[in-house]
């Protein structure tokens, strides 16, 4: 099925962003919210994008023309849904409040339209199953910020049909994404992968094997990482950080427990960058950094990348995501040097099933082998 007209829902950071790539890239795009200032907001923020398209020549005048006029606006979701072929939900973080929504569009959306949700962390299958289509209900997960970021993840429901997952695929490819796909399940891909580094790492500063700073350190110069992982976490914020730990830990158990030192940071309000403190302090004041414990680099790096490669192995052997599409998601979507199964392969998958085997017997069930290893 041919999709030509898509209606967002949500017209915050997310929802502008996608109506962004999708008007700009041919679809003809309904942006709703609750109340005409919301959705006034989204629409001026779309145009600014635009007009920044244009000044930096990433965007011709006659292509920022076409993306406007593919735009229009509403705040009455059920009549903007009325003639949709794709509805994409990218409201706030509420199971309830997006059910509400759903039912909406559920009611007023010709039979062929598909829903998607732009959820980072509620079941895709809770979801479908509050509307009449569950077949016709997807996870379409984009990554912030839209325009930039070339990932998205589709997020495959028990009763989705493989029309609609080659539908969104067909979207996202349009809107210039690279989609992986994925079982829905807590955190997806990224998310759950990229936990375990933070969490690992943190674990480490806590009993004093290693500072933050030697940390991100082996990280950056021997990983080759973008950023550490303690700076890692100050950026995205580590409220978001917590609260994504938190959602893994309730939905997959004790082996993704949030660290005390992270509950405390948050709980005192050093979130990270945006409050200029979490683990480290930003502005004029700088902490000290701690004298370095002396750890070895290399058995740092192993300590911290076993248990992350581990977690990617656990989505193969749990099905829901394949080796390829796990590389791409952590490279695009979590910025990793290389995906996870590059790493395996290169290191050899017999010394990582030797030193995942080793984290087991010193350290017990989080560290079990996978199954791939055999
Ligand atoms: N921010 C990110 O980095 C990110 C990344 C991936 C996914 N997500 C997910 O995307 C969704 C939206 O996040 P965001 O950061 O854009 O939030 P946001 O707060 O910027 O925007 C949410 C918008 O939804 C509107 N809204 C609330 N209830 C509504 C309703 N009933 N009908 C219509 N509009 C309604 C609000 O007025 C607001 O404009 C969330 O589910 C979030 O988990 C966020």
């Amino acid at each position: 099925m041919e999709i030509k007209k898509i209606v967002i829902i949500g017209a915050g950071l997310m929802g502008s962003g996608i109506a962004y790539v999708s008007a700009g890239n041919g679809y003809q795009v309904t942006l709703v919210d609750i109340n005409q200032a919301a959705v006034d907001a989204g629409m001026e923020r779309i145009r600014n994008d635009v007009m920044t398209g244009v000044d930096k020549g990433k965007l011709g005048l006659s292509e920022a023309q076409k993306l406007i006029g593919n735009m229009s606006s509403s705040i009455d979701a059920a009549a903007a849904s009325k003639d949709a072929d794709l509805i994409i939900e990218a409201i706030f973080e509420n199971m309830e409040v997006k059910k509400k929504v759903f039912a909406g569009v559920d009611a007023a959306a010709p039979p062929h339209a598909i829903l998607a949700t732009n959820t980072s962390s509620l079941s895709i299958d809770e979801l479908a199953n509050s509307t009449n289509r569950p077949d016709k209900f997807i996870g379409m997960h984009y990554f912030s910020p839209v325009a930039a970021m070339k990932l998205i993840e589709i997020v495959i429901g028990e009763k989705t049909s493989d029309e609609t997952i080659a539908a969104a695929i067909a979207v996202g490819k349009k809107q210039g994404k690279i989609p992986v796909k994925a079982k829905n399940s807590p955190g997806f891909i990224v998310n759950r992968i990229l936990m375990p580094v933070l969490r690992e790492s943190i674990m480490l500063y806590e009993q004093g094997v290693a500072t933050k700073e030697e940390i991100d350190n082996v990280m950056t110069t021997h990983a080759k990482f973008m950023v550490g992982p303690f700076a890692l976490g100050d950026f995205v914020g580590l409220d978001i950080a917590f609260n994504a730990m938190s959602t893994l830990y309730r939905e997959l158990g004790d082996c993704f427990k949030p660290p005390e030192t992270l509950k405390k940071l948050v709980e005192s309000g050093a979130i990270g960058n945006k409050a200029k403190k979490g683990f480290y302090q930003y502005g004029a004041v700088q902490d000290e950094p701690e004298p370095p414990k002396g750890v070895d680099s290399q058995w740092l790096l192993t300590r911290i990348q076993m248990p992350v490669l581990r977690e990617a192995m656990l989505l193969v052997d749990e099905g829901i995501a394949e080796q390829d599409d796990i590389d791409k998601a952590m490279k695009l979507g979590a910025s990793f040097p290389e995906g996870p199964f590059e790493t395996a392969k290169r290191i050899g998958l017999d010394k990582v099933k030797a030193e995942i085997q080793k984290l087991y017997e010193e350290h017990g069930e989080c560290y079990s082998v996978p199954k791939m290893l055999g």
